[in-house]
C-alpha cells in the first residue's frame, strides 16, 4: 500500500499519464465538468487559490475569460513532483511564480487572504480532511466563496459497479473511502449551491461565507 505522497509523486513523474486517466476518471466528461466547477471563479476579478492543484490540468478553466485571466491566482499542492510537472507544462506562465508547496492542513496564509478557494479532487485523499475544510474556510474573505468538486461511490442502480471500480479506484488515487467528505462538507460548511454529476458520483458544492 502506498502513501498519498508516494502515489502523487508517481503521478508528478508521469503528467500525460495522469491527464489520460483523468480522462476516463470523468467518463469522458471532463472538459464539461470542469468548466462547469470552474465558472464560480469567473464572474468576477478576485485573489483565488487552487489546493491540490496537482499537474495544473485546472489553469486553463480557471483562468481563462475577461475576470478570469485578470484575476490573481494562487496554486498549492503538498508534491513536489506535482509542482514541477505543473512548472514544465506552464512554461513561461504567469502562475509559476505562484505555486506554493504546503499541506492543505497547515496553509501559510493570514485568515481571510482569499476571495474563493477551489479544492478538486482534493479532499477525499487527505485523512484529515476535516481539519483541512476548516483551514480553507478561515482563509477565505467574508462573502467569499469555497468551490470543491470531489467524488463519492456510485449509488442508485449504478451501485453494482463500485465493488469492480473502487479497487482500482483506490489504488491509483490514494482515495480515503472511509471518509464521508460529502457528509462533513454538508454539516460543516453553509451550502448555497449543490451539483451532481456521473450518476451522483461526482459532485460540485459551493459554499459562502
Ligand atoms: C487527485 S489529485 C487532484 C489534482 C487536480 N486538482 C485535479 O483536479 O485533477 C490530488 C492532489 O492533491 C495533492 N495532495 C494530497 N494531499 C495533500 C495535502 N495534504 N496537502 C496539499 N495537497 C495534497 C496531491 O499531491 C495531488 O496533486
Amino acid at each position: 500500500m502506498f502513501s498519498v505522497k508516494e502515489i502523487y509523486d508517481f503521478w508528478g513523474r508521469f503528467p500525460l499519464l495522469y491527464r489520460l486517466a483523468c480522462f476516463f476518471f470523468f467518463l469522458m466528461h471532463q472538459h464539461f465538468i470542469r468548466t462547469r466547477a470552474a465558472r464560480f471563479f469567473r464572474e468576477q476579478r478576485g485573489r483565488y487559490m487552487e489546493v491540490c492543484c496537482g499537474p495544473g490540468v485546472n489553469i486553463p478553466y480557471l483562468t481563462s475569460g475577461k475576470n478570469g485571466g485578470s484575476s490573481t491566482w494562487f496554486f498549492l499542492d503538498q508534491s513536489e513532483l506535482m509542482l514541477k510537472s505543473f512548472r514544465r507544462h506552464n512554461k513561461n506562465s504567469i502562475y509559476n511564480n505562484k505555486l506554493i508547496r504546503a499541506d492543505i492542513s497547515h496553509l501559510p496564509f493570514l485568515a481571510e487572504t482569499f476571495d474563493g478557494i477551489f479544492c478538486s479532487l482534493g479532499l477525499s485523499v487527505i485523512s484529515n480532511f476535516e481539519l483541512a475544510i476548516g483551514e480553507l474556510w478561515d482563509k477565505i474573505k467574508p462573502g467569499g466563496r469555497l468551490v470543491i468538486m470531489d467524488v463519492k461511490p456510485f449509488s442508485g442502480r449504478l451501485s453494482f459497479i463500485n465493488p469492480i471500480i473502487l479497487p482500482i479506484i483506490v489504488a491509483m488515487t490514494g482515495w480515503n473511502l472511509t471518509c464521508n467528505v460529502d457528509e462533513v462538507i454538508s454539516r460543516l460548511l453553509p451550502i448555497r449551491l449543490r451539483e451532481d454529476y456521473l450518476g451522483g458520483a461526482l459532485y460540485i458544492v459551493v459554499a459562502e461565507k
